[in-house]
């Protein structure tokens, strides 16, 4: 059959062309296989026009008559890999709660976690609204008392999978809210799009009224406003309305200018030379100090996520075709960025290390004036023959060769990665098991900054020593990250390995927020019990394990049209 496709060249000028698409492309990822279910057809219908925009599907330029085509494609494209998976409404996941219908026996703590998580639930005005960040008494609160955006995330989703998606969109409309506040440090405005980090209900009780307080930045430690909020909302958007089929949501004009706002941020014009986006330290999950600063694979893969999720969720009057244009252009560079510079592999590595430096004009080879000298003693032992990783920082003479689980994750289910840079990935998570699992998953982070570099790039950070909190610590809420990305490469066994560990002691030890040493034997030195993130993202990677359908929520399959592009590229090695 042929489709109508939409494709940018390396001007980032935007083309369109026929071109075929054959059964073969369709059996190139056979998810029916790897998810070990058989495809379910059944919701199909209802769930497809929210997939189907494609950069492929976009009918930017195109004529009526292939807009039109476009139309009757689509119905064609039901059958893409993704689609086998998307998530009826209301579909129970069987776990022991208040809303458990099938016989499945679940583990025991899953049960305990659900009432965990209920527990945590923040109302407004007699709505649930969100979940509180830790509901641990027992520490001093700081800002754990709060709805975190990010924290949200993985409970947003364990209730979209248990078929409760109310909360979901209370929140969605309830941060979307606040917004539109006018947000000041000091004398300083911030940009209209900035999501809050977090919010709190306050109750009055003398005029027996409650308000919402949300902190865009101005009260967390250090000051810095959360890029990633914004990109989990979109994608927390997208996923609710991939799992219910209840598209009035995200066509809200609310809606759609929330997003558009976001997306004015990221993709504004100005000195830049790179697609990525740089940030500020402590701007994401890594929320202190921790040289995270300039182009932080965190912050690129969630924006690389957010933009495809907009694509699909964004109508395409007026105001929303200028923002698709743009967006289909910035993948195209940002995929080719990330794919070329970020990633590293046993070849690259040895590529580096015979560098050339001083290079001039546009034949270099070493584009970013890398010294051969800055690779780092580790690298050499931690990269194995089979695997590779997205790096944590390009910037001029500067690579961060260090692993960041979260934006490697986020790469995998939102396709950054191709197929093979997905495999190698988890390659390197099972080669790497010791480092980056060890006795309790998930490493935030490898290695651990110690000694001189602790105290130039931390800036002596008592809370992020070496081996602790964002310095190489174990976050139990990664679980979720690496099952879903497990489920899409069709690994689930290393999943179930890391959840079984998880299994010896996440409930015993109250969940952690965090663990700290090298193993990630010991509860974290400041962690968190009661950890809300910990709990639910033990639930979404055991729901994800149960029924591998509920992945389509939250991944996206590949756009084939990026990879031409790729394969094009002379840097392109895989
Ligand atoms: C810590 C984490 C941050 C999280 C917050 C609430 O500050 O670094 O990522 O959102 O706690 O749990």
């Amino acid at each position: 059959m042929s489709t109508p496709t939409v494709d940018v060249n390396q001007n980032g000028n935007v083309k369109t062309e026929d071109t075929l698409c054959t059964l073969a492309e369709f059996e190139e990822c056979d998810f029916s296989k790897l998810l070990e279910k058989p495809p379910r057809i059944l919701n199909m219908e209802r769930q497809r026009s929210l997939d189907e925009r494609s950069l492929s599907d976009l009918s930017i330029g195109i004529s009526p008559r292939l807009s039109a085509r476009a139309t009757d494609i689509n119905t064609s494209r039901i059958f893409e890999p993704l689609d086998f998976i998307c998530s009826p409404v209301g579909r129970r996941s069987g776990f022991n709660t208040p809303r458990s219908q099938t016989g499945f026996e679940p583990h025991p703590m899953v049960a305990e976690a659900w009432d965990a998580l209920r527990r945590s639930l923040v109302y407004f005005r007699g709505q649930p609204v969100g979940t509180i960040a830790a509901l641990d008494n027992s520490e001093e609160k700081l800002n754990y008392d709060q709805v975190f955006v990010r924290d949200f995330v993985p409970s947003g989703l364990a209730f979209l999978m248990n078929g409760e998606p109310e909360i979901v969109k209370n929140f969605i409309l309830k941060t979307l809210r606040l917004q539109s506040w006018e947000k000041k440090i000091d004398r300083f405005q911030l940009g209209e799009g900035v999501m809050p980090a977090s919010f709190k209900v306050l109750h009055d009780p003398v005029r027996n009224n409650e308000t919402l307080m949300a902190d865009f930045g101005e009260s967390a430690i250090g000051r810095v406003a959360p890029v990633d909020s914004g990109f989990w909302w979109i994608i927390l958007l997208r996923a609710y309305t991939k799992s219910t089929g209840d598209t009035s949501l995200a066509e809200l004009p609310e809606c759609q200018k929330g997003m558009r706002l976001i997306l004015s941020l990221c993709l504004s014009e100005g000195f830049d030379t790179f697609p990525t986006l740089l940030c500020a330290d402590g701007c994401c999950m890594i929320d202190r100090r921790m040289g995270v600063y300039g182009y932080p694979i965190e912050i690129q893969a969630l924006f690389f996520m957010a933009l495809r999720c907009a694509l699909l969720l964004l109508k395409q009057d007026d105001e929303g075709k200028e923002f698709i244009e743009r967006i289909v252009k910035r993948l195209h560079a940002l995929s080719f960025h990330m794919r070329s510079y970020f990633w590293l592999d046993l070849k690259q590595l040895n590529d580096i290390y015979r560098y050339k430096t001083e290079e001039y004009s546009h034949t270099a080879l070493n584009k970013f004036n890398v010294m051969p000298d800055s690779l780092p003693e580790w690298i050499f032992d931690f990269m194995p023959v089979r695997g590779g990783y997205f790096i944590g920082n390009v910037s001029p003479a500067r690579m961060d060769f260090r692993w960041f689980c979260l934006g490697n994750c986020i790469a995998i289910l939102s396709s950054l990665a191709t197929p093979e840079q997905s495999t190698a990935i988890m390659d390197l998570i099972e080669s790497r098991w010791e480092e980056l699992v060890g006795e309790m998953p998930l490493k935030v982070c490898y290695p651990a900054i110690e000694n001189h570099e602790w105290r130039i790039t931390t800036g002596c950070d008592p809370k992020n020593t070496r081996w602790s909190y964002h310095n190489g610590g174990s976050w139990p809420v990664l679980l979720w990250l690496l099952t879903a990305a497990c489920v899409k490469t069709g690994r689930p066994q290393i999943a179930r390995r890391a959840l079984e560990i998880a299994e010896t002691r996440l409930l015993k030890d109250n969940w952690p927020e965090y663990y700290d040493g090298k193993l990630g034997r010991y509860i974290g030195k400041q962690s968190r019990k009661v950890q809300t993130w910990s709990i639910a993202g033990y639930l979404v990677a055991k729901m994800l394990l149960e029924d591998p359908s509920h992945l389509g929520m939250i991944a996206l399959e590949e756009d084939k049209q990026m990879k031409p592009l790729l394969r094009r590229s002379n840097s392109w090695t895989l």
